[in-house]
């Protein structure tokens, strides 16, 4: 279980408990927080999970696979830095504080 806060592009904050072995798409999904559409329901072929990891977590995310970073080429306004698919995200013990913001819109 990890205690996500997902912050929408207006700001608005959302921090909800997440149960492992879910993705963070789902954690937004599951508790109706708006801004991740995930039209392709977590299959890595849609890029409409598509969020920002708040910079001091970014390295503590395991490390995107490749066909998790061609996707992200689809999304809206990615950062290189930061962006990531949150159906790619699996959650566990040790996300517990993750901070993800939001994109203005999704593609
Ligand atoms: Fe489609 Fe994540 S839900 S790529």
């Amino acid at each position: 279980m990890a205690k996500i806060t997902y912050i929408e592009h207006d700001g608005t904050e959302h921090t909800v408990d997440v149960p492992t072995g879910m993705t963070v798409m789902e954690g937004a999904r599951d508790n109706n927080i708006p801004g991740i559409d995930a039209d392709c329901g977590g299959a890595c072929a849609c890029s409409t999970c598509h969020a920002y990891i708040a910079p001091d977590w970014v390295e503590k995310l395991p490390k995107m696979e490749a066909m998790e970073e061609d996707m992200l080429d689809f999304a809206y306004a990615p950062d290189p830095a930061r962006s990531r698919l949150t159906c790619q995200i699996k959650v566990s013990d040790d996300l517990d504080g993750l901070v993800v913001n939001l994109p203005e819109k999704q593609i």
